[in-house]
């Protein structure tokens, strides 16, 4: 066997084309890897961003965002309609939520649960509302600072009642307006209390000079003995809480036997419709949920469905049918 002689040059110059070499495979390897992960990345949400003069606000999906051009334009009323158990407080809570992180004073009324609850949910879903400062309408305390919820649950609709009521000379009437906490005239009255609180408002004013998500999850309960009132009040609260300034969400709860009692009033005077249902679970003997978009102001929307899933530690992620 001979000895392969290789001089000094040759040895360099080998080394040097095996290192060119690894450079090439490095940087082939981690372009891969970085389009891996563009690709797989979670999705991040704009909160905020304005097209063509239109200011969208973000719904706290990525999905949903995405299927409304960026989000829904700022000042839209949005019905949230769809029978029990269908997802339409998980939304809330997403639209509060993405509010908190951008910033936006948050006015919660919900009918339906303590807001305890609502908190309680949410954190499974990863939103921590307590990372956040919350004041109850109901609390005897004025806030000892700027919060950046209200929260106006039954409590606090009894209470704006009482103090509606002590402004009234006729006993009789007076009693009424007492107990009258689910009456649209209490809500509207501690909708605006609540703007105060949130120092939104302009001495006098009545409304919010800082963009305000309101989220009233459920309206049924205030036309729950009087169907048929359903549009008449949507009317009431549209004219007297609707500004520029305030994107809202409006629950309305139905059942399928109920859905045109129940669910039109509020349709008619709603910028948008997220309608949400579920496959009939005697046949499908499984929850099976979706969701579509039926309108939405100023905007070019996905018209397919989705399905919606409700996932631990994430809260809604829709998946479009097409
Ligand atoms: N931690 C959780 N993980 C997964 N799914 C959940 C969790 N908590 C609740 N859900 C699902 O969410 C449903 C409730 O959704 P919700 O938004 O309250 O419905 P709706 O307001 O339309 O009645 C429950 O019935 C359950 O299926
Ligand atoms: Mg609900």
């Amino acid at each position: 066997m001979s000895n392969i002689e290789i001089s000094e040059e040759e040895l360099e110059a080998i080394e040097k084309e095996l290192k060119q070499l690894d450079e090439e495979r490095v940087r082939k390897v981690s372009e891969k890897a970085e389009k891996t992960y563009e690709e797989k990345k979670p999705k991040k949400i704009e909160y905020r961003k304005t097209t063509e003069g239109i200011t969208r606000i973000s719904t706290g999906v990525p999905e949903l965002d995405e299927a409304l051009e960026g989000g829904i334009p700022k000042g839209s009323w949005v019905a949230i309609t769809g029978e029990p158990g269908t997802g339409k407080s998980i939304l809330c809570m997403h639209f509060a939520w993405a509010g908190l992180q951008a910033g936006d004073p948050v006015v919660y009324v919900t009918t339906e649960a303590e807001f305890r609850d609502v908190v309680r949910q949410a954190k499974m879903f990863g939103m921590d509302f307590e990372r956040y400062s919350i004041y109850d309408i109901s609390s005897a305390k004025e806030p000892a600072e700027t919060p950046n919820i209200v929260v106006i649950d039954i409590f606090g609709l009894l209470k704006i009642a009482r103090q509606m009521s002590e402004t009234i000379a006729d006993a009789e009437t007076a009693k009424k307006r007492r107990f009258a906490a689910l009456d649209i005239q209490t809500l509207v009255a501690a909708i605006h209390e609540a703007y105060k609180i949130l120092g939104v408002l302009k001495e006098g004013g009545k409304s919010p000079i800082r963009h305000v998500r309101l989220i009233i999850d459920s309206l049924s309960a205030f036309w729950a003995d009087k169907p048929a009132m359903a549009r008449k009040y949507s009317y009431e609260l549209k004219i007297a809480t609707h500004r520029e300034n305030v994107t809202a969400y409006l629950v309305s709860q139905y059942a399928m036997t109920t859905r045109s009692t129940f669910g039109f009033g509020l349709e008619h005077i709603a910028d948008g419709v997220f309608h949400l249902w579920m496959d009939e679970v005697e046949t499908k003997k499984e929850v099976i949920r979706y969701m579509i978009i039926k309108k939405m102001r100023m905007t070019n929307h996905a018209r397919y469905a989705f399905k919606v899933e409700i996932e631990p530690g994430k809260g809604i992620r829709l998946e479009p049918i097409k």
